[in-house]
């Protein structure tokens, strides 16, 4: 096995030391920050700093990073951090040699009933796949968690490829003939068109027998070559991909984007030893045989953008700081027990009295007293909380790097060296813009993309 693997295993170590003595933070709960004190868990150099720092240079020092990250030279403890972060994220130059590089795409608008942000992800994603196809010599597309079917649609009509789109839910399976019956009329296509176009209601596992799938819905006198792809794909439906890849001999290339960290199921999590066959994290033997957990809380983390969140100046949602404080007379009321969810409606409260008030008609408990003196004894925290809140925020691109190298290194270590990483979307356009590449085809990666 080539050095490919050593290189991204490298690059994983990396990441995986950086995040070690972070981990705590990314996995806090911002619910617990007052009565867990976190405050205080921050570094000291860190901690000193930004309490000297006032909430709005906090935010412009963590949007400037955000919006420019390669540009950005604070030498600070917080700026050094912030600099940390983004040195070990797919998008800094450390791990240009393990992404595939290719433009993008002009973007046409193919339906009106496109979003903006989906208009981006097909115009693109499209392209990527053709060339894929093209490199492995596939001669379908399997497209799992098709979903609405936009991406099979642009495939069919505009690439010629033929395409199944399988989602494990009939009214979505029911949604994309619909949607691509509209399509090809529009596009004055619909007789060759159907017929490249299939779609199947399965619920996607490791064990699913997809040539199966292929060779009932598609014509099954030819030999398949089938490039799995799948567009925000959530939780381990990743994984599974990739496992898929792996297994089936006739799929002979990968392009999965996956989205939805948080419900990844992790070996090594909470439920450890659990009953479930396949877990989504870690794959690599590398994180495996550390028995390596992230924990929920840092998936969660991971699925924040902060292309978006520093491109549009997005403060925290004050409700998270009015949870804070509620947690503190709920820890006196009811003790350690006191995991109460408060139900969303409350997180569009106006104040600290609108929130309380909304909340007491939920927990069905008179709080007036109380508010006055929560607010008074908790309110030294509330511009703690924002800067802590930044700070936790710059790791999720670094979380969701180790989750990509680690799917990345998973495929080396099983012998395919054409794996790559390749930032398929604009960040701010679409946050979950890194596909997971693979071909079986030997050769180099510039011959089969001809880059
Ligand atoms: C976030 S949506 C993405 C839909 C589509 N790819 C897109 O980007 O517009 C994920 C889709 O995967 C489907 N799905 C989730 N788990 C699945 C599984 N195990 N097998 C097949 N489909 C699944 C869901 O029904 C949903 O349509």
């Amino acid at each position: 096995m080539g050095g490919r693997k050593f290189v991204t295993q490298e690059k994983l170590r990396q990441v995986k030391e950086f995040l070690e003595p972070f981990k705590y933070l990314a996995n806090a709960h911002m619910t617990s920050f007052i009565t867990d004190n976190y405050w205080e868990t921050l570094p000291e150099d860190i901690k000193t700093e930004a309490t000297a720092l006032t909430v709005d240079d906090m935010y412009a020092t963590f949007w400037s990073w955000g919006r420019d990250p390669a540009n950005f030279n604070q030498s600070t403890a917080i700026g050094e951090f912030f600099r940390d972060c983004w040195a070990l994220s797919l998008g800094s130059e450390l791990f240009d040699d393990l992404l595939l590089s290719h433009d993008t795409c002009n973007e046409t608008l193919q339906t009106k009933r496109m979003s903006v942000k989906k208009n981006h992800e097909i115009s693109n994603l499209k392209e990527k796949v053709a060339i894929i196809c093209n490199a492995s010599k596939s001669n379908c597309v399997v497209d799992v968690g098709g979903g609405k079917g936009y991406l099979g649609t642009s495939l069919v009509l505009e690439k010629q490829i033929h395409v199944l789109s399988v989602d494990s839910k009939s009214h979505n399976t029911k949604g994309a003939v619909e949607m691509f019956e509209r399509a090809t009329k529009q596009a004055e296509a619909s007789r060759s068109g159907s017929s490249l176009y299939k779609h199947a209601t399965a619920f996607v596992t490791p064990e699913t027998n997809l040539l199966e799938i292929v060779n009932d819905k598609l014509c099954s006198k030819i030999d398949h070559k089938i490039c799995l792809t799948g567009l925000h794909v959530c939780g381990d439906l990743t994984s599974t991909c990739i496992k898929l890849f792996l297994k089936c001999h006739e799929i002979v290339s990968l392009c999965t984007i996956g989205c939805c960290y948080n419900l990844i199921t992790e070996t090594y999590g909470l439920n450890f030893p659990s009953d479930e066959k396949h877990t989504g994290f870690p794959l690599s033997n590398f994180l495996f045989k550390d028995c390596y957990a992230l924990g929920r809380n840092a998936r969660m983390i991971a699925c924040q953008s902060i292309d978006r969140i520093c491109h549009e100046r997005k403060e925290m949602n004050p409700s998270l700081f009015w949870r804070a404080a509620l947690q503190v007379h709920l820890l006196r009321q009811l003790g350690p027990n006191c995991e109460i969810s408060v139900g969303r409606h409350c997180s569009k409260a106006t104040s600290f009295l609108d929130y309380f008030q909304k909340v007491q008609q939920y927990l069905d408990q008179d709080l007036e007293e109380k508010i006055q003196e929560l607010d008074f004894e908790t309110r030294g925290n509330h511009d703690r909380m924002i800067k802590f809140y930044c700070l936790r925020l710059a790791l999720a691109p670094v979380i969701e790097t180790l989750i990509l190298l680690d799917r990345l290194l998973y495929l080396h270590e099983e012998g395919i060296e054409n794996a790559y990483i390749m930032k398929v979307f604009d960040g701010v356009k679409s946050p979950r813009c890194y596909a997971i590449i693979g071909v079986k085809m030997e050769g180099t990666i510039s011959q089969l993309f001809q880059l």
